[in-house]
């Protein structure tokens, strides 16, 4: 894909213009953005899903008037009768589970890998939905079966309802309703209060980004960074106060250790390597509960491509795969951030690897985070 062709998928406008014009700035409802497709999946196989340990799934009810959440894993039974109104399910992180979801991710690349969440998929019947509310990240919401009814609207100052089991807005006022069929999409930009039922059964896919707070961003790298130093390495990293005068204020910090303290942190930051090292692991560490499943060894030098659960990314000086970074220069590195970008490899690019970075690859598919691409078909 060319980003400055347009495609379907964004109501014909390509890549460049929709990042442009409608990218975290305004919403873009698309008619028949994935028209005529198979949904990635039907309703028992999410609902099988919901039953899996280590998928995260709720389900949402309104009976008479009162909301309900409830956590899963959920076994069929305990999901209320099909015939019954006003309930969703609602099943998060498909992609890692369903090859198809991740394939419908993969067409959002365009917005950097960094900020692709996951693939939320729910089910609900006639009625259901999750009420007015606000999501911190850009969506697309897809309808995949069936037709779900839209409001949308800006968010000026939202208030909640209170003492509920889930946030909902107290004061939610629509701008525009849109109802959208299999097939249609509607972009919403953070902070764009929605509110979707379904209108009869339907389901409805969220392909969701994500977007670190500072707070956030700043914790895990720091965390990282502080784990690759040495405390009191024998060089002097130790606070000395050889001239400190007697004090008749003991209590008092010494502003010499206060001085020092900054310094410390200020060291820590101050090196641009090891902060992006620490930001490339921690942005391609697999989330929570993912597993990887153990591979055969590579019949040798043979096209190869990423397990859809694996994260890889790269800076101009290392490559990051599942939490791990590597230095990469030259030639090897440039094949290497191909495999991140195309998340393959033809057997030709893999005949011209160096031996050591050869042998990473091989390393890679005894963990299950690369296989080779006859192996792949159909997964
Ligand atoms: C849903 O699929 O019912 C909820 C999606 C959303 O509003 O974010
Ligand atoms: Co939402």
């Amino acid at each position: 894909m060319t980003l400055d062709t347009p495609i379907s998928l964004l109501g014909g406008l390509s890549p460049q213009v929709f990042m442009r014009r409608h990218w975290q700035k305004k919403p873009l409802l698309i008619r028949q953005a994935l028209p005529g497709t198979e949904p990635a999946l039907d309703r028992a196989a999410l609902v099988a899903l919901a039953a899996t340990d280590g998928v995260e799934s709720r389900l949402i009810e309104r009976r008479a008037g009162r909301w309900s959440l409830r956590h899963g894993p959920f076994t069929r039974r305990q999901l209320p009768p099909l015939a019954r109104p006003d309930w969703t399910l609602l099943v998060q992180g498909v992609d890692l589970h369903v090859p198809a979801a991740h394939h419908l991710l993969s067409r959002f690349r365009f917005a950097s890998d960094v900020r692709l969440d996951d693939v939320m998929i729910s089910y609900a019947t006639e009625g259901g939905g999750v009420g007015p509310h606000i999501d911190s990240y850009d969506v697309f919401l897809l309808q995949l079966a069936g037709r779900r009814r839209w409001r949308v609207g800006r968010a000026r100052k939202p208030a909640l309802v209170p003492d509920m089991p889930l946030k909902m807005l107290a004061n939610f006022e629509p701008e525009h309703e849109w109802t959208l069929d299999a097939g249609d999409m509607l972009y919403l930009p953070p902070g764009w209060a929605h509110d979707g039922v379904a209108d009869g059964e339907c389901l409805t896919a969220s392909i969701g980004f994500r977007a670190p707070t500072r707070k956030e961003v700043g914790m895990h790298v720091l965390q990282r960074m502080l784990d690759g130093v040495e405390d009191d390495d024998g060089t002097g990293s130790r606070y000395r106060d050889a001239t400190q005068a007697a004090t008749d204020q003991p209590a008092l910090i010494p502003p010499r250790l206060a001085g020092f303290a900054a310094d410390a942190v200020r060291r820590l930051v101050d090196d641009p390597l090891s902060l992006n090292c620490a930001l490339g692991e921690w942005l391609s560490e697999p989330k929570p509960q993912t597993w990887f499943d153990p591979v055969d060894a590579l019949p040798g030098r043979c096209a190869v491509s990423l397990d859809r659960r694996t994260r890889m990314l790269y800076d101009d000086r290392h490559l990051f795969i599942n939490g791990e970074s590597f230095v990469a220069t030259g030639r090897d590195a440039r094949l290497m951030q191909r495999l991140a970008d195309h998340r393959a490899l033809d057997a030709k690019e893999v005949a011209q690897l160096g031996t050591s970075a050869w042998e990473l690859l091989q390393s890679w598919v005894f963990q299950g985070w690369l296989r080779a691409v006859e192996a792949e078909a159909g997964s």
